[in-house]
């Protein structure tokens, strides 16, 4: 009975189990088309993953700057950080790659506005990620340190940083809506 779970956790096994079964339901449905779709599943994945994530902190910064709550903007500061760094910047690599990958593999024409549209707005909203919030966040993690999460200078930064992140949630959004509609296709 060593190997048994604690009252109320989760056996070790169910995590890696739900994701094989995910991992063999991909493969399958995959191995049904051709690598454009391949590329376009990785795409959407990943767009989906970015950019979701990213609307999720947006609605939590909101409600956490709505409550007036000093220690909830902390801790949604903190995990936008986390997410951002270790999440948010390789999805946003791999959706730019396979978009890549798709207009390789058939010909849209890199000059169609839709893809024009795309590539600025990832543009837009990596220059934004290097120039403006990590430097935010730099500053953010460092006031932190010397005056506390919940000082009103640290406040005043993450608030800042929310906003920025709002106007990039809006461009991405813009993407998205741009892909899926096509205009002028
Ligand atoms: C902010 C970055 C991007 C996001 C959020 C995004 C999102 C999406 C989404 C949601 C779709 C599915 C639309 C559909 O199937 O109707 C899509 C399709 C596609 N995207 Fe992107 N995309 C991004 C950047 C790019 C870039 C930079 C390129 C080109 C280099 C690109 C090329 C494509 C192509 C070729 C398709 C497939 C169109 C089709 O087969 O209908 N995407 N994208």
């Amino acid at each position: 009975m060593d190997n048994a779970p604690a009252s109320g956790s989760v056996p070790a096994y169910l995590n890696p189990a739900i994701l094989a079964v995910f991992l063999v339901v991909t493969a399958i449905f995959t191995a049904t088309g051709d690598w454009y779709h391949a590329f376009k599943m990785i795409h959407v994945i990943f767009a989906l993953i970015w950019i979701g994530g990213g609307f999720l902190l947006t609605i939590l910064g909101l409600t956490a700057e709505r409550t007036n709550d000093p220690a909830e903007l902390a801790t949604v500061a903190k995990q936008a950080a986390t997410v951002g760094e270790k999440l948010f910047t390789p999805a946003a690599l791999f959706t730019l790659l396979s978009g890549i990958a798709m207009m390789l593999n058939i010909d849209w024409g890199w000059s169609t506005f839709w893809v024009l549209f795309g590539l600025l707005g990832f543009a837009a909203s990596f220059a934004v990620g290097v120039g403006v919030l990590t430097p935010l966040s730099k500053q953010a993690r460092q006031i932190a340190m010397t005056s506390g999460p919940t000082s009103p200078e640290a406040v005043a930064v993450t608030k800042k940083i929310l906003l920025v992140a709002r106007f990039d949630m809006a461009v991405l959004l813009l993407v998205v809506v741009d892909m899926a509609v096509k205009p002028w296709a």
